[in-house]
């Protein structure tokens, strides 16, 4: 009988008892919701604060507010999100509304080098430091994301902006690419790798309309990308401006939602480009979550009200909303909403010995005859040459352009470190771009120089006979059509007869050293009077310095090209017969597969630098290498050892490449294709083993009837290389 009244006046008292446990979580809830609850797990958090907002909240934050911000949720105290550009350096603050420069006075920045130069490094360890460093300006600077890095795929040396990104091959560029984007997330600040994807030209970037194999675009446009998303972990992504297959990328299902949601599991935000999107259905069904533009009326973008509108009239599905909204959100609690991350530093002194070692590590020695570099000590009188020792070089290139707290040019660079008993004399040679102001900001030194051309050289070359070396610095500037956004190159050929001023100059003094200040191959008809040249990128905020570290053999240099330079414009894929450059209309990439190194490989052109070449100071040798098994398993992995020897008298660094060639194959493959590579620091007469791993994926193609990546059993060769003209060991294993 007692037991029936228990259970009877339970049952009674049960739903009060419910509510009020409901009641008393809900008051709790809203005392202390989830979404604030920072041990709560991430996607609570994003679920708890999804479920408290109207739809207006929902769309309002899937768009800009103004040229660098999108609104967060003002009532439930969930922040704005705030980003910038770029790749290299926090850009400076523009007006709300307006591009140009805000006037602040505490936007200066370190400039780092651009990523060719960190491409070049071929160094995971310093691409980490750079992320760590630019991530940690970005966060002081209150960004939660920064607008890079850029990962284009190099085809053409004529694309605008090669410089942003990390050259011609995948797999260097995802290897570097992995820890950059770690790093600046460590700090709490969302990478935004960009342009996704086959963003390779600039001119028609808002048109052309790119047609490629699934098996190049898996095998070489993609890979970037995906390690960006699965293996960094990347919080957000930028979409391009140009086409794919008829549609724009940022209204292409199966790039945005078939590859990269789907495929890859990407569970960050896919941003557009600063207007790349054309349509609010394509654009909602394709997969973007966020949209940034370059007009003000940010209502009337696509994915604000014509969405609600759309969301409001039941024409769009409201799952789908959330699934944006979610996405938005958990980058807003990754950033933003992080209690962990860490306060950020600008313009640190760690930040400029980042900068200045990248640099110095990014230099690549593309020539050296006779061992004029390193200067000798018995140099007193140095000639440098050129307008790109005096120019400041963070300003110009479009989203790129930076403002310093400094930079250190090329020519100071030089007179800091030479000492007080070597004379430096200057002479300007050519005048290029004596632009001195971009965004409202002023750089440097006055360029303006009215001396004919004839005056210029002649003076240079006065200049150049009267001392014991010269040092010719040229290239180009980030002007339109000299490694800038928006525009392509109009030639491979340097500019503003360069070209000729270095011929009078060799006949002058042949101890000359051509340093090119480029992002860019250019073609060099005076590669065989001259004696050294230098690849020098655009070095950043401690340029000069990098430079002059190299130049006096402080830095023995260990860059090494991240893409070919061809000798002349039709060698390469992008242009090999005529093909139209730039093209405004359907693009095919004929060429397939390949690109960079495996076109010129496959087609057996001979370049004038290879991919992966670089001297050094000193010369390495190549031991026998030996691997650990004969054969792969399906799944496995075997050892390739080498030892390498610095048998040279300085001590340095030295990049040993792996490539692997498949022997026998069904269909047609590159002849060999990077795979690995390790950078080993050497004191002279040191020998250090060098291991690669190669596991069976590194062996896979893309299969593009079965849309699957596969290995096919078989023989295949590791050859280890000093570059990929230079191989130095070969070694034989099979797939089983
Ligand atoms: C560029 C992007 C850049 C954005 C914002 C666009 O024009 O293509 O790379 O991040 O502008 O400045």
């Amino acid at each position: 009988m007692t037991i029936i009244f228990i259970v009877m006046t339970a049952r009674f008292y049960f739903p009060f008892l419910l509510c009020l446990v409901a009641a008393c979580s809900t008051r709790q809830s809203e005392i202390n919701p989830v979404y604030l609850d920072f041990s709560a797990p991430l996607e609570d958090r994003v679920e708890d604060a999804l479920s408290r907002m109207t739809l207006e909240e929902k769309v309002s934050i899937l768009h800009a507010q103004s040229k660098f911000s999108s609104a967060g949720v003002q009532r439930l105290g969930i922040p704005d999100i705030s980003c910038s550009d770029g790749p290299n350096g926090v850009r400076q603050e523009v007006l709300w509304d307006d591009w140009h420069h805000a006037g602040w006075t505490n936007d200066s920045c370190v400039a780092f080098p651009t990523l060719t130069a960190l491409a070049a490094t071929w160094d995971r360890e310093l691409a980490g430091q750079y992320g760590k460093a630019l991530g940690e300006e970005a966060r002081f600077r209150e960004k939660n994301i920064i607008l890079g890095p850029g990962v284009n795929i190099f085809r053409t040396p004529l694309c605008g902006r090669n410089f942003e990104y990390m050259g011609e091959d995948p797999y260097l560029a995802s290897q570097l690419v992995v820890p950059y984007i770690r790093n600046v997330q460590k700090n709490g600040v969302s990478a935004c790798v960009k342009h996704f994807c086959l963003n390779n030209e600039e001119t028609y970037r808002n048109q052309t309309d790119v047609y490629v194999s699934d098996r190049a675009l898996h095998e070489i446009y993609l890979p970037v990308f995906k390690a960006a998303v699965k293996d960094a972990g990347t919080w957000s992504l930028m979409t391009s401006y140009n086409k794919y297959e008829g549609d724009y990328t940022s209204h292409s299902h199966k790039l945005l939602s078939e590859i990269l949601k789907e495929e890859w599991g990407f569970d960050g935000v896919v941003v557009s480009d600063w207007g790349s999107i054309h349509d609010t259905e394509a654009a909602v069904k394709a997969g973007m979550d966020m949209e940034f533009g370059t007009s003000g009326s940010y209502s009337d973008y696509y994915l604000a009200d014509p969405y609600l509108a759309g969301l409001e009239e039941g024409k769009f599905d409201m799952n789908e909303l959330d699934d944006k909204c979610r996405r938005v959100l958990r980058l807003i609690f990754r950033t933003a909403m992080n209690p962990e991350r860490p306060f950020g530093s600008l313009c640190s002194d760690e930040h400029y010995e980042t900068a200045r070692k990248v640099g110095a590590a990014g230099i690549v020695l593309l020539k050296n005859n006779g061992g004029l570099l390193p200067v000798r000590k018995d140099v007193h009188r140095i000639a440098v040459i050129g307008e790109n020792a005096l120019k400041k070089m963070t300003i110009g290139g479009g989203a790129a352009s930076l403002k310093v707290q400094h930079e250190i040019s090329i020519l100071q660079g030089i007179k800091d470190r030479a000492g007080d008993d070597v004379e430096v004399i200057y002479a300007r040679g050519y005048v290029g771009s004596p632009t001195t102001y971009q965004d409202g900001i002023l750089v440097g030194t006055e360029l303006i120089d009215e001396r004919s051309a004839d005056e210029l050289t002649a003076e240079a070359i006065q200049v150049a006979a009267s001392a014991d070396i010269v040092i010719f610095v040229g290239g180009m500037n980030k002007d339109g059509g000299q490694d800038c956004e928006g525009f392509d190159r109009p030639s491979i050929d340097l500019l503003y007869g360069q070209n000729e001023l270095i011929h009078a100059l060799a006949e002058a003094n042949p101890n000359i050293v051509v340093a090119l200040v480029s992002g860019n191959a250019v073609s060099m008809p005076w590669i065989d009077t001259v004696p050294s040249v230098l690849q020098t990128w655009y070095l950043g905020s401690e340029a000069g310095h990098a430079f002059a570290d190299v130049l006096f053999g402080d830095v023995n240099p260990s860059g090494k090209l991240p893409f070919t330079f061809p000798k002349q414009l039709g060698d390469s894929p992008a242009h090999y017969a005529g093909k139209a450059f730039p093209n405004p209309d359907r693009n095919d990439y004929a060429e397939g597969i390949y690109v960079g190194y495996r076109w010129y490989e496959k087609k057996d052109i001979q370049p004038l630098f290879a991919f992966g070449h670089g001297l050094s100071y000193t010369e390495f040798e190549y031991g026998q290498a030996k691997v650990s098994r004969a054969t792969i398993r399906k799944k496995g992995s075997l050892q390739i050892r080498v030892p390498v020897t610095n048998i040279g008298k300085t001590a340095g660094s030295e990049v040993v490449q792996l490539y692997i060639s498949d022997v026998e194959c069904s269909l047609d493959r590159p002849e060999k294709e990077l795979k690995g590579f390790e950078k080993v620091y050497l004191l002279p007469g040191e020998t250090k083993t060098v291991t690669f791993n190669i596991s069976e994926d590194l062996l896979q193609y893309y299969d593009d009837t079965a849309g699957t990546w596969v290995s096919e059993p078989g023989e295949f060769e590791a050859k280890i290389a000093a570059a990929s003209d230079d191989i130095r060991r070969t070694v034989r294993f099979f797939l089983k």
